[in-house]
């Protein structure tokens, strides 16, 4: 056992509800909090000198100054194993250019498929090791890592196993998801029915068999996969043991339905979603996951998280981290400025980037300061939590502990 403090605040998040609205009267803080720890779980969290007087002889490290502490954050939605770069695209977007001519001009995801298809297998775990360094130092100690940028099967194969590589040199958990329906790729003969195929009779199999990855994504959209021929293909996964998850009324509305009937676990983007679907997903159990780093980077509207919390959705937060659509990656920063736009209590953010996305992950054994759960948290050097989203960012985490270790 290994006491922890003392804290100027400790933030638990406990007893906050999995869906709907929050008030930020519900959010509990312990001010000169201590944490215990037992192994890699949190036995006990409470007052430091109590917790102290309570358990002697036991480890005691001291924190020094005023620093607040909350659970480490869960980005549930990344694409950041990927190689080149598409600053060009970002600043066509930004003269005036549409989609079709910056896919045309040699953009788009597919400029990505083939840079990362051309790059080594050491430069692309170099990379994705980097980004989950930069990730981690923001107070992320969960994170969703997405394949779709190598569109067949030695190339998918190649990006999972690159991301499983990743996971043995890194403290942070990384949860792969096979996104080999995020378009079809140019040189595939055939139709997009047929590609849907290919995945599910070539590729599938291979990611069960290795272990490489235990959720399938699907682009649901005009210019990626049509509904009819995703739900097909989502029910087929499902039948393989896979979790679902989907990319969801990015520009279009109608797809989040599908990812309910179908039993996601999540539905990604919702940016269009419309009025009367926000209240399809609220009575589900699949997360709505705002990306508000897509919104920015493609100067597009918010995810309506508001309604959807008023509707009583259990809405995440994720960074959605790619070359293409939101390359910034900072997702403090991307949470902090949603909560401006969308008018978001500090308890919805902190939740959303918590246990809600934890959620959306199936691991329900972080993102609460209690007791049992993976003692992932982070500081801040501050005597008020308020101030991580008033810095938009700017506040740097101070330490960043997975398992009740110090990184
Ligand atoms: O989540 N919307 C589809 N996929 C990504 C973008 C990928 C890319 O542009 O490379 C997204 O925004
Ligand atoms: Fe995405």
């Amino acid at each position: 056992m290994k006491l922890i403090g003392p804290f100027t605040q400790v933030v638990t998040l406990a007893n906050l509800p999995l869906r709907g609205k929050l008030s930020d009267e519900q959010l509990e803080i312990i001010p000169d909090g201590g944490i215990l720890i037992n192994n890699d779980k949190i036995e006990k969290v409470g007052n430091f000198e109590i917790l102290k007087s309570e358990n002697q002889n036991i480890e005691i490290e001291t924190v020094e100054g005023e620093q607040v502490v909350i659970p480490a954050f869960v980005d549930s939605h990344t694409h950041i194993c990927f190689g080149g770069n598409r600053a060009n695209d970002f600043a066509m977007r930004n003269a005036g250019k549409t989609y079709l001519e910056i896919a045309e001009s040699g953009g788009g995801i597919w400029s990505s498929v083939q840079h990362t298809r051309n790059a080594s297998e050491e430069e692309l775990l170099k990379t994705l090791l980097e980004r989950i360094d930069f990730l981690i130092s923001l107070g992320i100690a969960t994170i969703e890592v997405k394949s779709g940028y190598g569109l067949d099967t030695e190339n998918e194969l190649k990006m999972l196993r690159i991301i499983k590589k990743a996971q043995e040199q890194t403290k942070a958990t990384l949860v792969p998801t096979c996104l080999s329906a995020h378009l079809k790729p140019r040189d595939f003969e055939g139709s997009n029915e047929e590609y849907l195929h290919y995945i599910v009779t070539e590729i599938l199999p291979k990611v069960k068999e290795e272990d490489l990855a235990k959720r399938v994504d699907i682009f649901i959209e005009k210019s990626a996969f049509q509904p009819e021929e995703s739900k097909n293909f989502l029910l087929k996964a499902k039948e393989l043991g896979f979790e679902i998850t989907v990319h969801a009324d990015q520009f279009t509305p109608g797809s989040s339905r599908i990812a309910v009937e179908v039993g996601a676990k999540s539905a990604d983007h919702l940016e269009a979603t419309i009025d009367d679907d926000v209240d399809f997903l609220a009575k589900s159990d699949t997360v709505a996951t705002a990306l508000p780093g897509a919104s920015l980077g493609l100067g597009e509207k918010f995810t309506p998280a508001r309604k959807l919390l008023d509707a009583g959705a259990i809405v995440a937060i994720a960074s959605d981290w790619n070359p293409g659509s939101a390359p910034m990656g900072n997702l403090i920063t991307q949470a902090s400025i949603l909560a401006t736009f969308e008018k978001l209590t500090t308890a919805e953010v902190l939740a959303g980037m918590t246990f809600r996305s934890a959620f959306a992950l199936g691991l329900e054994d972080r993102g609460r300061l209690t007791e049992g759960q993976k003692a992932d948290f982070v500081t801040f050097k501050t005597n008020n939590f308020q101030n991580v989203l008033y810095n938009q960012g700017s506040l740097k985490a101070e330490n960043v502990y997975i398992d009740g270790k110090l990184l």
